[in-house]
């Protein structure tokens, strides 16, 4: 066995069985496991506030499917006028006596995509038949229900706003002018049953 100076810096020789430390960085055993000690901390929290900065900014951008999309007045059609096709938000946008709602374009039968027939003033789905009223109601057809629609604001020019919030239902103008119209393509709400 052979022992030498145990100061900072030296080197520490102990019996074969024991730990041999060498000290050559200037830090000792104890200094190290409190910079990894350190280290581990600050990565967990950078981890951590890269993972809320993910996690709050918004999945998709506005105008992309599954995002919002924003339209002007020009946008909306007159009321019982052919509905406006927003093809890259998979989205009709109706405007009837019942009231204004952002249509989801695809049939709730087996997923095709319904057109406008202005002979007919309804939407007719070309693959099985189904039919929807203006204003998305099931009419006929093997779909279960009506077609569903995207939660949707409007905010009118006298500065009054109003949303649909989880509801289905058109949201009627009551002669109010519409500004704006921001449509969640994100939160879809289910149809109405057959004869609601
Ligand atoms: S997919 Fe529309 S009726 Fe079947």
């Amino acid at each position: 066995m052979a022992t030498a100076a145990s100061s900072k810096g030296a080197l520490v020789e102990r019996t074969a069985t024991q730990q041999v430390v060498v000290d050559v960085a200037g830090i000792n055993r104890r200094e190290f496991l409190y910079y990894i000690w350190g280290a581990s901390i600050v990565m967990l929290l950078g981890e951590s506030a890269v993972g809320l900065i993910w996690y709050l900014l918004p999945r998709f951008k506005e105008g992309e499917f599954g995002g919002e999309f924003v339209f002007g007045s020009d946008a909306i059609p007159e009321v019982d006028a052919k509905p406006t096709r927003v093809p890259e938000g998979r989205m009709w946008l109706s405007n009837s006596s019942e009231g204004f709602v952002a249509l989801y374009a695809v049939c709730t039968h087996l997923g095709c995509l319904p057109g406008w027939s202005d002979n007919n003033h309804r939407f007719e789905c070309p693959c099985h038949g189904s039919k929807y009223r203006i204003a998305g109601e099931w009419i006929e057809g093997p779909a279960p229900r009506g077609l569903d629609a995207y939660e949707f604001t409007i905010f009118f020019t006298d500065g009054s706003q109003a949303s649909s919030n989880g509801s289905r239902d058109p949201i009627q103008l009551n002669g109010r002018t519409i500004e704006r119209v921001v449509v969640n393509s994100g939160k879809r709400i289910l149809g109405p049953p057959h004869g609601a």
